[in-house]
């Protein structure tokens, strides 16, 4: 029989194990929101309008900005673990000074590089975050239909946009 103290030495161990296999068990944490993107590098901006097949998905305003990281894969044309793109699509309003100006944000969509994490597409986690919420609402499904069209520009590292002079 084990004195008192040395089984309560006993548990305490076994409870600090079992914990800390429990948070290597975690999840790896989710795609967090950026928060200071909008003074990233912009790469572009462009409108889809009515009338485009993918009008009610994504159309309005967006502009796209790349984190330092992601400005250097634009030169390279393949793009560094770290890097992070951000499409940030708003709605148009439309002034009765014959003005245009940015709307109410519809949503933001997040491309984060890790090879490793995210082999399965490409190396590129993909995310997307309603306004005014920071966590992400894409199931894994949506993330893997982001990444069956971006797949589609495999010689750009599944990256779009471009940075022209
Ligand atoms: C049907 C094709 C298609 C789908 C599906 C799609 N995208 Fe894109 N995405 C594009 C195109 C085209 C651009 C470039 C737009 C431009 O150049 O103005 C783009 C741009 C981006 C960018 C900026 C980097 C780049 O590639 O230029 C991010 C970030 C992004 N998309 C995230 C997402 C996320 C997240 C999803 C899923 C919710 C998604 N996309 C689904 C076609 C798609």
């Amino acid at each position: 029989m084990l004195k008192r103290r040395t089984r309560l030495a006993v548990i305490t161990a076994l409870w600090i194990g079992v914990s800390l296999a429990a948070r290597g068990t975690e999840e790896a944490p989710a795609i967090p929101l950026p928060e200071d993107y909008r003074g990233w590098f912009h790469v572009k901006s462009g409108m889809i309008d009515p009338g485009h097949k993918a009008y009610a998905r994504f159309g309005g305003l967006h502009h796209i900005y790349a984190n330092p990281l992601a400005l250097t894969g634009y030169g390279a044309g393949s793009f560094p673990d770290g890097s992070v793109l951000v499409f940030d699509l708003l709605e148009l309003r439309t002034g009765e000074d014959h003005t245009t100006s940015e709307g109410p944000r519809r949503h933001i969509d997040v491309m984060v590089k890790d090879k490793q994490r995210y082999k399965d597409t490409g190396g590129w986690g993909f995310e997307e975050f309603l306004p005014g919420s920071g966590k992400g609402t894409l199931s894994p499904a949506a993330a893997r239909a982001c990444h069956s069209c971006h797949i589609t520009r495999k010689d750009h590292d599944g990256v779009f946009s471009t940075i022209r002079p």
